[in-house]
């Protein structure tokens, strides 16, 4: 589509542009999704139009695996390079080419979105009157919940809400997008969506990758913040919503924001902390978390996080979800994993419980692992798989960031989570970060299941499922 809006990325040298935004904006422009007029890139490198260029070629050769040199002239046309920094007195100087709608993506280090913010209000860009004006926010989104308020309110200052576009890059995944299709055009799941017959959920995003040279940031993240409270608690939210009764953005928001105000406050009992220690992941011994370059061999930064919760509703009652995220472990592996009662009589023996996967990597499958006659003259049963691998690992690939700009330029925003949501989140996780201040993670083995202590989440009778 031909786009007459102005896009301006804020952080244009950083490494979210580099690795990911530009990307993102190459392959929807190849592939004819978007063919913005203007794009504006700002940073504080004195850099000149040409430099800035050369980088962005030079990165998307790495980034972009289907660069081709023509469509890359013809794109780069549109791109213009500015700098400065975020006061309002230096932003005035985009003004000219700032007209009519615009988008003001902040790929920035996250102590500077408030200034970002503001800056660009108090230098009018924010004002609608000539079209609209959108404000991207990248995560991460505060550090705990005093701070993600602060940060909220500076921001409310200037933009309104309905401006506001917070990426959490899970919700441009096809799996986040399925569950909601899943669970609200098929009829067979909504009778059997309760705690009358789910005996609980996990959900779980395992990763082999380790640090990946981002020490800086993730030494003051650690797990909880970096997955937890954002990526998994949305999936959470998509699983746990009640219907709502029609797709606009406001509806998923109001359903999302009432079930995580319905979680049940946290004890520190409820979560598990690890950290990975040295080991061998896909073949390769790798070094301890405290050995990786840059962390302090004191860091107490937990790799691996793992919570419990309870959903004071009436269709979740007594049921447990469970979240965890880790890094360095057995397989890059993630689910959405839903674990029906047994049945109430047991007529081929106990404890037979079904399962409903929603798989997110390395394939995008749906799977109903459920019982059936193993053949043969005895009356006996086997588990069978009944799957729907409806996007094989590579098919259809399109990164979450090209699904969520095109939703930013159009304007539609529930694939972003609304204020309440966050600030929400950050209240479910915020007991526990303050419990895990001072105490040191448990150390786990690269390439393990996890820290071990993360079996005594498990209520009586269930068991984490072993990543393969
Ligand atoms: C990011 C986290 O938000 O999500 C990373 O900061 C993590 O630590 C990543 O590796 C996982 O998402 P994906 O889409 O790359 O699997």
């Amino acid at each position: 589509m031909t786009d007459h809006s102005t896009f301006v990325i804020f952080g244009a040298t950083g490494d979210l542009t580099r690795r990911l935004l530009f990307p993102a904006i190459y392959r929807l422009y190849a592939q004819g999704e978007w063919a913005p007029t203007r794009i504006i890139a700002y940073a504080k490198e004195d850099w000149s139009a040409s430099q800035f260029l050369t980088h962005v070629e030079n990165n998307l050769k790495s980034f972009a695996p289907t660069f081709d040199a023509n469509t890359w002239e013809r794109l780069k046309a549109s791109v213009t390079y500015r700098s400065g920094d975020l006061q309002a007195h230096d932003l005035k100087q985009l003004a000219p080419d700032i007209t009519g709608p615009a988008v003001f993506y902040l790929a920035l280090p996250p102590q500077l979105f408030a200034q970002a913010a503001k800056g660009l209000g108090e230098a009018g860009f924010n004002d609608q009157t000539n079209g609209w004006r959108r404000l991207v926010v990248e995560k991460p989104f505060g550090l705990d919940l005093e701070s993600a308020q602060t940060l909220g309110n500076a921001i409310a200052a200037w933009w309104a809400e309905d401006q506001i576009f917070r990426i959490d890059h899970f919700l441009g995944k096809d799996t986040a997008q399925n569950v909601l299709v899943f669970r609200f055009v098929n009829r067979l799941l909504e009778s059997v969506w309760n705690g009358a017959h789910i005996a609980q959920v996990q959900i779980t995003y395992a990763e082999t990758l380790g640090l990946e040279g981002r020490w800086q940031y993730y030494d003051k993240a650690g797990a909880l913040r970096d997955m937890l409270q954002n990526h998994l608690l949305q999936l959470f939210a998509l699983v746990a919503m009640e219907p709502p009764s029609g797709w606009a953005a406001e509806e998923l928001h109001n359903h999302k924001a009432e079930v995580l105000r319905a979680v049940r406050a946290l004890e520190a009992d409820s979560a598990v902390a690890g950290q990975y220690g040295p080991g061998t992941t896909q073949g390769q011994a790798v070094p301890g978390y405290v050995q990786e370059n840059g962390i302090a061999a004191d860091s107490q930064t937990e790799t691996y996080a793992a919570l419990k919760l309870h959903v004071d509703n009436w269709r979740w009652h007594g049921v447990p979800f469970y979240l965890r995220s880790g890094k360095r472990l057995a397989a890059d592996y993630a689910e959405i994993a839903i674990q029906l009662k047994p049945v109430p009589r047991h007529l081929f023996g106990a404890g037979l419980a079904d399962w409903i996967v929603f798989r997110m990597k390395p394939d995008e499958a749906i799977d109903l692992v459920m019982f059936a006659k193993k053949p043969g003259l005895e009356m006996d049963t086997k588990q069978v798989i009944l799957s729907a691998p409806y996007k094989k690992a590579g098919e259809h690939d399109y990164s979450a960031y090209e699904q969520l700009l095109l939703d930013v330029l159009s304007g539609e925003q529930s694939a972003f989570p609304r204020w309440d949501e966050v600030e929400q989140s950050w209240r479910i996780v915020d007991p526990i970060l303050k419990a895990w201040a001072n105490t040191p993670p448990e150390v786990y083995p690269a390439g393990s299941q996890g820290p071990r202590s993360q079996d005594r989440l498990m209520e009586a009778g269930l068991q984490w499922r072993p990543l393969p």
